[in-house]
């Protein structure tokens, strides 16, 4: 699966001259400035700052992290060179605990490094082809899932979304922001509403920027805001990424997700989430086994580098929410759209 991009939004994630060149995300919307990642620790601190953020972006990040590591690694031997793969593996999967598409990204590229009878650099060119497909894969499942929920915004003029599941998200096109794109090129006067995204702003700042940039008409609205506009009764939908989907079908997303899908429900709007296969983990029966990443107080603390709490204020600061299954009225897949009971729907769409 290849494809070209077709949205507008600059390249997240590259891989330049022997370098991992990645769009700072903390620098927009005021600057288009991008991180030239010499090594692999550089790509585990671009991580885990968010300048590089969106599980299947900080995936691929990953993955040409590893091609770093390998390329860079001055081992003779295979066993060796799989010790610093593993050295690397291990900081990278530890940056962001609850986007399992991190750990996916990191098993695909450590099965892709199992050369048998390969030589040392068989298995540098391996990695970094694993890399390269990740990378360009992941942008053909997002024109996917785009088309796949498209259909769910039939007769939607207006509809919401949390934090940023956008281009900006992905190696292009998006999750959330793909089923906008793909439904927006059938209804052109389609309106988003998104939420700003508290405490570091993502629908503020980047899905307000990406779908600028493609022309879609979109209004940020604080986080507070989000169940009095959806009890005006004009959102047709709501939408949103995950970070993690249990093999149940509960979600994990940016915080305030769980919130916003309450509120759909009281005011009876369908609440969808849309992911790549590689978003489902298996392995996690419910959301109660997901383990919630929390992130520096400063995020809440502090505003721009300027404090606006007290000093001795607690701050609590979990990165990511568990949204119940059976608040999610579909979950939008690159092979189509999971309806509950969500335990065998998830099963089939994984083996199939
Ligand atoms: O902390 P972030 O910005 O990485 O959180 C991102 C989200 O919660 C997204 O909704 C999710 O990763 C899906 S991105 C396609």
């Amino acid at each position: 699966m290849t494809g070209q991009r077709t949205d507008r939004c600059p390249p997240t994630v590259d891989w330049v001259d022997g370098a991992v060149v990645l769009l700072d995300q903390t620098a927009l919307p005021e600057a288009e400035r991008y991180v030239r990642c010499g090594d692999w620790p550089r790509v585990a601190r671009a991580i885990a700052d968010l300048e590089v953020r969106g599980a299947p972006a900080i995936g691929v990040a990953a993955a040409y992290g590893l091609a770093l590591a390998a390329e860079q690694s001055t081992a003779e031997s295979v066993d060796d060179l799989l010790a610093d793969f593993e050295e690397a593996a291990a900081a990278l999967v530890a940056t962001r605990p609850t986007a399992v598409n991190l750990a996916w990204a990191v098993e695909e590229v450590r099965s892709a490094a199992l050369v048998p009878g390969g030589s040392p650099d068989d298995v540098r060119r391996a990695i970094a082809d694993c890399a390269r497909r990740l990378a360009a894969e992941d942008l053909a499942t997002c024109r996917a899932i785009g088309d796949a929920g498209a259909p769910l915004l039939a007769g939607v003029d207006e509809v919401i979304t949390h934090c940023n599941a956008g281009a900006l998200a992905t190696a292009g096109y998006g999750t959330a922001l793909g089923v906008v794109r793909s439904a927006h090129s059938d209804n052109p006067g389609l309106h988003v509403w998104a939420d700003e995204t508290r405490p570091v702003l993502q629908g503020a700042r980047l899905t307000a920027f990406e779908l600028g940039r493609d022309g879609i008409a979109c209004t940020v609205i604080a986080d507070g805001a989000a169940a009095s506009v959806l009890s005006e009764g004009r959102v047709g939908a709501a939408i949103v990424g995950a970070d993690r989907i249990a093999a149940n079908g509960d979600v994990a997303n940016k915080i305030g997700t769980y919130g916003l899908a309450v509120s759909a429900r009281h005011h009876g709007v369908p609440f969808y989430v849309a992911a790549p296969l590689s978003t489902i983990d298996p392995a996690t029966p419910d959301g109660s086994a997901i383990v919630i990443e929390q992130r520096p107080a400063e995020e809440v603390a502090a505003y721009r580098g300027s404090a606006i709490t007290p000093p001795g204020a607690g701050v609590h600061n979990p990165a990511f929410d568990v949204t119940p299954a059976d608040l999610v009225d579909a979950i939008v897949t690159e092979v189509g759209v999971l309806r509950a009971p969500y335990g065998p729907a998830i099963a089939a769409a994984l083996g199939g």
